[in-house]
């Protein structure tokens, strides 16, 4: 029998790097030669010294106590008759990253030999297998790498039996492989402090190739990645480290030689500038390898804006540089799997690439991950709850407040998150809507069900703080959601409230911080966002012939709109002084009644001139921004602010020389929070579906039937996008002089386009290549 095995010292203190050695005699050719493969941690293959796959990080993420995923290779190709040797090392990779899942790396594997002559034999990871140690000395994905030069593998022991945490179900990969993709070679500078320093010239997820000449045995070559030079011209990781001292480095301990080469194993790191010591420019190369899951690349938009050109390409480069597995907030202080932004993000997503099946993947681990009372965590796989049962307990007794952290918990208090655990419903919908699979819908329905549900039980706990509001007592509150703690709209670029200056004024720590915030919560967003994911609960049910609850779902809907519109939005249409996000909200969430339109649409005028057209929306609404500006008529205004170049604004940090999406509005002159945070790009969704005017429907999902509405407006003179569905490739065009414009587009063999021209005028095209030309109304 197969089995999981490690190396038998390896544990809690004394963190190895197992490299498993397995010798194979073929007694004479083989047809075939299936290796199959997982790992507590991460693996790779060498087979008589050459590497068996292009593949990077594998196994991959999933829930590792539940699920982990099995590969599959041929490697005949690679042995030859008499004696072979398979060697398989295994690094820290997410496993032991924080220790989250374990202390011990391990190894399963099965070999089996396919002879010419029709006979078989099988090679089983077992106490057979030797394990000794390598060059790589230690690895973390996130802290990096040493790497001695010098050791070639060897002090082998025989492998023992691994007993931690092998109860994971051994499934067939499901991961879109995650391979090395652009390269860039750097080029050396000074920092204003004189260190040696190499520019990348972008900002990726990935790590750095070096060449290394005539170096002396024992010389050490370090190397530490971040994004930015400080406002002194200063390499620094200040914005991104999160305060952690050991942060993205490579040692390297070179052999000696004329030339030598090294590529990190286990290591990945967010990254524009590599500080470098230990060796001079002349003696070095260093290229920058992008490195991420390899899906296909399926739109492109461009304009006459070469700065929104620039922000698109960002955009498409911050998502490479999160989505390398499973989306993560950013490469470099987090990297968690953050469920809010791959919500906002998920659909722009599906523009510039194939994501169908890397959410396919990840979303089962929502699944997987959701607490029995239907909540829904704020990453996946989880790491703000802890699975290793033993840093668990060091946790709780740590810090209270994490008491309820774990898997088989309720999570703790930062996962009650509208907004965030709203992915489990908007997710599958969204996929389902950009590539017509009804799967989506199937698999997640009870999970999306479950944390609906949840929603609405929290919706009818009260919140003392509100016992002088009417709704607190008269039944409408069972439709008002004003407790637990809620991110919001996170890192809208405006002043805290005065109640959390004067918290932090008083040395209240990030904790209290979150207290205070669960103590309020945030009645206008998650009612907001409940009442949204009824509507799409309410869809996709009916979508799935589940009629009771579609009728069910679409009555709470309306139920918490009417709380909404009542206590909510003010007699005026005010909703949150000084906040676009809360007029942008209620509008793009329909939580707004035919009477009040009107005035909250006044009082998003107001709030916009205020701002003197520039966004002041955060993290959820963003999103929503533009398009909702375009949908109630104000397309003049959602451009102005669109082409704004001033903070904030989406094209500010170009204009400084950007080139991924920043986490925060402030932009890198502040140089604080993370360069490479991707969901802000989501207004890429705009320039796709309103300015291109590609757009899906739910009547006829993943393009069969689609829309055209391109929206001309603003500075620009052309624009175009196009977009690769399944059935081929959509694209639209159009060009303007003053009023008079040109459009042309194709519809792909197999679709329908419903098209409405700037003019005001609709057709229905098939398939073919048009072109139309107009004055353009309003
Ligand atoms: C992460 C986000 C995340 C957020 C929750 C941040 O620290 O980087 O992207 O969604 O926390 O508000």
């Amino acid at each position: 029998m197969t089995k999981w095995i490690c190396h038998p010292e390896d544990h809690k203190d004394n963190p190895l790097v197992p490299v498993f050695r397995r010798r194979i005699k073929l007694r004479q050719k083989v047809k075939k030669a299936v290796l199959k493969l997982s790992a507590h941690g991460l693996y790779e293959i060498q087979v008589n010294g050459v590497n068996a796959t292009e593949n990077r990080f594998m196994p991959g993420l999933t829930s590792y106590y539940y699920r982990i995923q099995i590969q599959e290779y041929d490697i005949a190709a690679l042995l030859k008759e008499g004696g072979n040797e398979l060697l398989v090392t295994v690094g820290d990779g997410w496993w032991r990253w924080n220790n989250n899942f374990g202390y011990t790396l391990a190894l399963w594997g099965e070999l089996r030999l396919c002879y010419t002559d029709g006979s078989e034999e099988t090679l089983s990871t077992d106490e057979d297998w030797d394990v000794g140690l390598g060059p790589v000395v230690r690895t973390d994905l996130q802290k990096g790498e040493v790497y001695d030069a010098r050791i070639v593998p060897s002090d082998w022991k025989k492998a023992v039996i691994c007993t931690e945490h092998t109860g994971g179900k051994l499934i067939e990969n499901q991961s879109v492989p995650v391979r090395e993709k652009e390269r860039s070679p750097g080029k050396p500078l000074r920092d204003s402090k004189g260190n040696l320093v190499i520019d990348f010239g972008q900002n990726i997820a990935g790590y750095v190739h070096m060449t290394l000449r005539n170096t002396t045995p024992g010389q050490t070559v370090r190397l530490k990645h971040g994004e930015g030079l400080d406002k002194d011209g200063c390499f620094s990781t200040a914005n991104c480290d999160g305060g952690r001292a050991e942060f993205q480095e490579i040692t390297y301990i070179c052999k000696g030689a004329e030339k030598e080469e090294y590529t990190p194993h286990f290591a990945v790191f967010g990254f524009r500038y590599a500080l470098v010591e230990g060796i001079e420019s002349e003696n070095a190369d260093f290229e920058a390898i992008a490195v991420y899951s390899d899906m296909e690349e399926t739109g492109d938009f461009r304009c006459s804006n070469e700065l929104i050109n620039k922000l698109v390409e960002n955009a498409r480069w911050s998502q490479k540089g999160n989505f390398l597995d499973v989306p993560v907030d950013c490469p470099t202080r987090e990297r968690n799997a953050w469920t809010g932004d791959a919500m906002i993000y998920c659909r722009t997503a599906a523009y510039f690439m194939d994501v169908k099946r890397f959410f396919k993947k990840w979303l089962v681990d929502q699944t997987i991950e959701q607490y029995a009372s239907g909540k829904v965590g704020i990453t996946f796989p989880s790491t703000s709850s802890v699975h290793n049962p033993e840093e668990l307990k060091a946790v709780q007794t740590k810090d209270p407040a994490m008491a309820l952290a774990g898997p088989t918990g309720d999570g703790n208090i930062g996962e009650d998150s509208v907004g965030w655990g709203d992915s489990a419903v908007w997710i599958p919908y969204q996929m389902y809507l950009m590539y017509g699979d009804v799967d989506f819908l199937k698999e997640h329905y009870d999970t999306a069900k479950k944390w609906v549900e949840f929603s609405l039980r929290c919706m009818k706990e009260k919140n003392p703080l509100y016992a002088d509001k009417p709704w607190y007592a008269n039944g409408d509150g069972d439709y008002i959601y004003d407790t637990r703690f809620h991110y919001g709209e996170w890192n809208e670029p405006l002043p805290p409230a005065p109640e959390v200056i004067e918290l932090f004024a008083k040395g209240g720590t990030a904790a209290d911080y979150v207290t205070h915030m669960a103590k309020y919560g945030k009645p206008e967003v998650a009612t907001a966002y409940t009442k949204r994911s009824c509507d799409n609960l309410s869809h996709m049910a009916r979508i799935l012939g589940k009629d009771e609850d579609a009728a069910h779902y679409a009555a709470l809907s309306a139920k918490i709109k009417a709380a909404y519109d009542k206590y909510l939005i003010g007699p005026d249409g005010t909703i949150q002084r000084g906040h676009q996000a809360a007029y942008i909200r209620a509008l793009a969430l329909d939580m707004v009644s035919k009477e009040k339109k009107p005035s909250v649409i006044a009082q998003l005028k107001r709030e916009l001139e205020a701002a003197n057209y520039h966004l002041n929306t955060g993290f959820l609404s963003t999103v929503y921004l533009l398009p909702t500006l375009c949908d109630i008529g104000l397309v003049d205004e959602a451009f102005r602010i669109l082409e704004q170049t001033t903070d904030p604004g989406w094209l500010h940090p170009i204009t400084l020389g950007a080139t991924t999406m920043l986490e925060n509005w402030n932009g890198m002159d502040m140089f604080r929070d993370s360069f490479n945070h991707y969901s802000f790009g989501a207004v890429c969704q705009f320039l796709f579906e309103y300015v291109a005017g590609i757009r899906p429907t739910f009547a006829a999902p993943g393009f069969r039937v689609f829309e055209l509405r391109p929206v001309i407006g603003g500075n620009l003179s052309w624009a175009e996008g196009s977009y690769k569905t399944q059935y081929g490739t959509i694209e639209s065009r159009w060009e303007r002089e003053g009023k008079y414009f040109v459009y042309t587009c194709t519809v792909p063999e197999g679709t329908t386009a419903r098209l409405t021209l700037p003019d005001g005028s609709a057709k229905t095209l098939s398939a073919g290549n048009y072109r139309f030309e107009g004055e353009r109304h309003g």
